[in-house]
């Protein structure tokens, strides 16, 4: 990696950040968010220092996964506004010199999409094998043992023509076959409309999921399924997901993209790392960000977040730029997960390492889950499997932007209920507040932008423990800095005898010790961490 930094693209220097469109900022107070509200909050960016801007579906929609059931992906859903309101807020961003990412939604549309209500008005309707149509086996019984992410079979049985249908998802959701080369044919297209208009890349739903097994093969049963995980957990998605085609389909999206300047794709991908980097693709012609959720899904414990830094590192092509989760909207919040001064923590870990950080919207305030009384549950995940706390609303509740009523997200009666504390947790405070949040979040990732071994040096891990990690990051010929994170909530000490400490504190997550010079050793509060400039 010795490359100019100047040769770096826009999704390399930059920090992505996901909006989830319903939650952000209601502009009409009808407690739903919409692109006017964006538009209004394009400030808060400007202010923080984030260039790069991912949406989640915004398209028209029967809401049955608010969103990631399209029926139709050349339009705004009017809940969100229109075209012409999309155009305007794509002009305003671009005027900042920030980027745009939509969600893209390939693997299923929505049950009223018209490709779905003809394929699905007669066997020979043309486009009935643009989805996964299948006979019944033998008596009647579903062609497989495939289960349903959201519970289930992910079998659905229509009346009309005695056949199955697939859907990975919801049966609201049933699967395009991306086999069939017109489906290819009719997505990209759909892509080629939102690249036309500008939009600066995508972030491309379920990307394993797109190719399924030719010959439908049964799932082998998972051993290690525990009574508290998703039913859908009970087996292996050996055959459902992940298969060797796939490659060939995420090559062509990235051809399409190529045909404009400068554009991207992030695919979603839940694999362990030796699989989840070959879809960086051949040649690295695949996605340009495979996301990588490991810190979104490891527990929080200094060896093993360690050691997985390192495994990704190693298994990363040559040419692989890497990227960092900590949150989105269908997991828990990183401050709910491993509370709220270890997200501190987090923070500086995701904007120190190397690659694009992908910032979810409300974290840089610390929001956590928000409980959503059981009568108000509105996540189908959640309605469907109601005894194993599986709800994402918790993680979507509204932005938090000051103390007026309705935190400064809406007027009228939030679609999801906002957290009780954003009288005292909003951005209009913790902007006022050196010792938040926000403010640590501003630095980093303004120090971040201002030192090139943040931005692009090498990653050299140095000590860990059970308490701390710690990494050096560097480019030749600018500073150097030693990054040191206390995961635990003890003081904990580094004292490495492998690098001669030498230099003064940058950031702390406790900002009355910046400045401070360390030499050889240095001891750490609970639930500290440090960026050192070193000599
Ligand atoms: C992805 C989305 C999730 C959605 C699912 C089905 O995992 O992130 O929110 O429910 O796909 O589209």
């Amino acid at each position: 990696m010795n490359e100019n930094i100047k040769t770096r693209l826009w999704w390399q220097k930059e920090i992505l950040y996901q909006i989830y469109p319903r939650s952000f900022q209601d502009s009409n107070d009808d407690g739903i968010g919409d692109l006017k509200g964006i538009l209004s909050r394009l400030d808060h960016f400007s202010w923080l220092g984030v260039k790069g801007i991912w949406i989640s579906p915004i398209y028209p929609s029967p809401m049955a996964d608010f969103g990631y059931d399209i029926s139709d992906y050349e339009n705004i859903h009017p809940l969100f506004g229109s075209l012409a309101d999309f155009d305007e807020l794509l002009n305003e961003i671009h005027a900042r010199g920030m980027k745009l990412i939509l969600d893209f939604v390939p693997n299923h549309t929505s049950d009223q999409h018209p490709w779905f209500q003809e394929s699905r008005s007669s066997k020979d309707n043309p486009k009935r094998n643009w989805y996964i149509w299948h006979d019944a086996g033998v008596n009647g019984t579903v062609p497989n043992n495939w289960l349903a992410a959201f519970g289930g079979s992910a079998w659905e049985w229509d009346e009309r023509t005695q056949q199955y249908y697939y859907h990975a998802f919801l049966k609201e959701q049933p699967d395009l076959n991306w086999r069939n080369e017109e489906v290819q044919k009719a997505m990209f297209n759909t892509m080629r409309f939102w690249l036309k208009r500008g939009v600066d890349g995508f972030r491309v739903d379920v990307m394993w999921h797109l190719i399924k097994d030719e010959k439908f093969r049964d799932n082998p049963i998972n051993p290690n399924y525990q009574q508290q995980m998703a039913t859908y957990d009970q087996l292996l998605p050996v055959y459902s997901t992940d298969q060797p085609e796939v490659h060939d389909i995420v090559r062509k999206m990235r051809e399409v993209l190529d045909e404009y300047d400068d554009r991207m794709m992030i695919g979603e991908v839940y694999l362990p790392i030796n699989k989840l980097v070959t879809y960086y693709g051949s040649k690295g012609k695949g996605a340009h960000l495979p996301f990588n959720f490991q810190l979104l899904l490891l527990p929080w414990e200094p060896h093993q977040i360690t050691l997985a830094i390192s495994e990704y590192e190693g298994a990363l092509p040559s040419d692989a730029w890497p990227n960092w989760v900590l949150s989105n909207h269908d997991q828990a919040r990183i401050a709910s997960r491993i509370g709220s001064e270890q997200a501190r923590i987090a923070a500086m870990l995701l904007l120190t390492l190397r690659g694009t950080p992908t910032i979810y919207y409300g974290d840089e305030i610390c929001m956590r889950d928000v409980p959503i009384p059981f009568a108000d549950i509105q996540d189908p995940q959640g309605l469907n499997m109601p005894d194993k706390n599986l709800s994402r609303d918790p993680a979507r509740t509204p932005m938090q932007w000051s103390s007026e009523r309705g935190a400064g997200f809406t007027n009228g009666k939030p679609w999801l209920p906002v957290d009780r504390s954003y009288v005292r947790k909003n951005v209009a405070a913790q902007r006022d507040d050196t010792y938040s949040m926000l403010c640590l979040y501003k630095k980093l990732i303004a120090l971040r932008e201002k030192e090139p071994s943040l931005k692009e040096g090498s990653y050299t891990p140095v000590y860990s423990d059970h308490q701390l990690i710690s990494y050096i990051r560097e480019k030749e010929g600018a500073p150097r800095f030693l990054i040191i994170l206390n995961l635990s909530h003890r003081t904990s000490y580094f004292r490495s005898p492998g690098i001669a400490l030498n230099g003064s504190i940058e950031i702390s997550t406790a900002p009355e010790i910046e400045g401070m010079n360390v030499k050889d050793a240095i001891g750490l509060s609970g639930d500290e961490g440090v960026i050192i400039r070193l000599l």
